[in-house]
């Protein structure tokens, strides 16, 4: 059976290539569409940065994704937009004519994926700010320009959405099953289906947005028999918030979520905003962080520290466990082999009580954690009544700091009360030497998130955020 989807306007059938073929390698090798590079595989770079639509409310949305961690099944049903579709026959795009008039471009290794991550933005409603344009550029990387002039070429872009040049052809319909030679790749579209899938199937790979199992494929070339996606699940990707909780489903890819966050908890959100790029945002999913359960994975402090539960479910039935408790030990969880996330259930704070989040890691925007630290503390008459305090980066796993918590508890949030902070750390860590930093350095850094959240909440200077310069 043939995966269908519109290549650049015209409806496009792959019946032969491998279901684990990278969607960068199809477009450069089977299509022959050269202009979309390869430059790391990794999803670091951006060269390979293509914009896929799918329906979205009635309309075709258009997000920047980095081809180079696609499956090409991951195209069922979907609008593929490459550097060679956006403009309209001889007339540049005008993304295309704003770089060309800025000077954005010299030695253009990059110019395709930057093209693709600014008509993206255009689809989504244009550059507004500088911080929108920054955001929307993180994920690609430019060694000869530089970015002054390819921010210009932004700037300059009208704020109306502009329309890649389409043939008009419908949408296909998905297919949900892929088959060549020995390998399968299925797409159930119900949470019944998938469930029965992982049952008859729990060896197969489970795929959320690939951001992390891409990996396997673009760098060590894995090839697998059977991979089953969540990503057409419907039920997986509902985000519900009640009057106490937001639920997220086993889908919800980060760009789908960040408006929630910014809603319910803005430190979560702007920790998110910094989790890879805009291309791996609009492709990874929470449920992937979690089930990934690396000691590093951005959204693990905060999910254990806003007491956050994870419903699994398989075919025998469901439950619920606390995110702390999911998690098992280094990269392992509770999942069984037959269960999938469902949803991920974070409690709405109430008034009273303060949340902050923070990464530290070598570049701003696109990097892993050194240490990441999420805190939750109410407070009672100046006094601490509650906290939790939750660092990755300092063990083998995400945890919580336990000797810390106990000392705070009961005290007067005063700067004397965290003397001897590495101390109290170092009891509850023995963070590992690597190439982000070491023992004493992850030590340090931790201790002096908790005297930045110390700061932050008990002082009523407006603080100078150094990460926002
Ligand atoms: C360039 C780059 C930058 C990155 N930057 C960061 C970063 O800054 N911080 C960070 O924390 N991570 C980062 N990551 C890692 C990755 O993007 C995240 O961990 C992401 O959340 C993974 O989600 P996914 O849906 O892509 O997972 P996938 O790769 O699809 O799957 C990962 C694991 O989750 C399992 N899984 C997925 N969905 C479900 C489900 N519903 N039920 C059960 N199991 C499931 C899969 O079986 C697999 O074991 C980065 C990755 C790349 C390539
Ligand atoms: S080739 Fe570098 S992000 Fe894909
Ligand atoms: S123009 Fe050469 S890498 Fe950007």
């Amino acid at each position: 059976m043939a995966v269908r989807f519109l290549l650049n306007g015209a409806p496009r059938a792959e019946e032969a290539a491998s279901p684990t073929m990278t969607v960068l390698d199809w477009l450069r090798t089977v299509a022959r569409l050269t202009g979309t590079k390869e430059g790391c595989a990794e999803g670091d770079c951006g060269a390979c940065t293509i914009a896929i639509g799918r329906m979205r409310d009635g309309a075709v949305r258009y997000e920047a994704v980095n081809s180079c961690l696609m499956l090409l099944p991951q195209l069922d049903g979907a609008a593929v937009l490459t550097v060679e579709g956006v403009a309209d026959g001889p007339r540049l795009h005008p993304v295309q004519k704003a770089m060309l008039e800025a000077d954005a471009t010299q030695c253009g290794f990059c110019t395709p994926g930057f093209v693709m991550s600014m008509v993206a933005l255009q689809q989504e409603g244009g550059a507004q700010s500088d911080d929108a344009i920054h955001e929307a550029l993180a994920g690609n990387l430019c060694r000869c320009t530089g970015y002054r002039a390819i921010v210009d070429a932004c700037r300059r872009l009208p704020s109306a959405p502009l329309m890649p040049s389409e043939n008009g052809a419908a949408m296909p319909a998905r297919v949900g099953a892929y088959r060549v030679q020995d390998q399968t790749f299925l797409a159930p579209s119900t949470l019944e289906e998938l469930l029965a899938l992982r049952a008859r199937h729990p060896e197969a790979v489970l795929l959320g947005g690939g951001t992390d199992l891409g990996l396997r494929v673009s760098k060590d070339r894995e090839r697998w028999p059977l991979v089953i996606s969540t990503g057409a699940v419907e039920e997986l990707r509902r985000i519900e918030v009640t009057s106490d909780a937001i639920e997220i489903g086993g889908a919800v890819t980060y760009s789908d979520l960040l408006p929630q966050l910014d809603r319910h908890f803005p430190a979560f959100a702007a920790l998110a905003r910094r989790l890879g790029s805009r291309q791996i945002r609009n492709l990874g999913t929470l449920a992937g962080n979690l089930a990934t359960a690396s000691p590093i994975g951005d959204t693990l402090p905060c999910l254990i520290a806003l007491g956050a539960t994870v419903r699994l479910r398989s075919e025998a039935g469901g439950r619920t466990l606390r995110v702390e408790d999911f998690i098992t030990g280094y990269r392992t969880t509770a999942l069984a082999a037959d269960e999938v996330i469902e949803s991920i259930s974070i409690p709405l704070l109430a008034p009273d009580v303060l949340f902050a989040a923070y990464k530290t890691s070598k570049r701003f925007d696109q990097d892993i954690s050194t240490v990441v630290a999420a805190f939750r503390m109410k407070m009672d008459g100046g006094h601490v009544r509650d906290l939790a305090a939750v660092f990755g980066g300092m063990a083998t796993r995400v945890q919580r700091a336990t000797s810390l918590e106990g000392v705070a508890v009961g005290r007067p949030w005063r700067a004397d009360a965290l003397a001897g902070l590495e101390t109290l750390l170092a009891q509850d860590f023995s963070p590992l030497s690597d190439h982000r930093g070491s023992a004493a350095y992850r030590l340090r850094a931790a201790a002096g998130l908790v005297r930045r959240f110390h700061l932050e909440t008990s002082t009523q200077t407006i603080l100078v955020r150094l990460e926002a310069l």
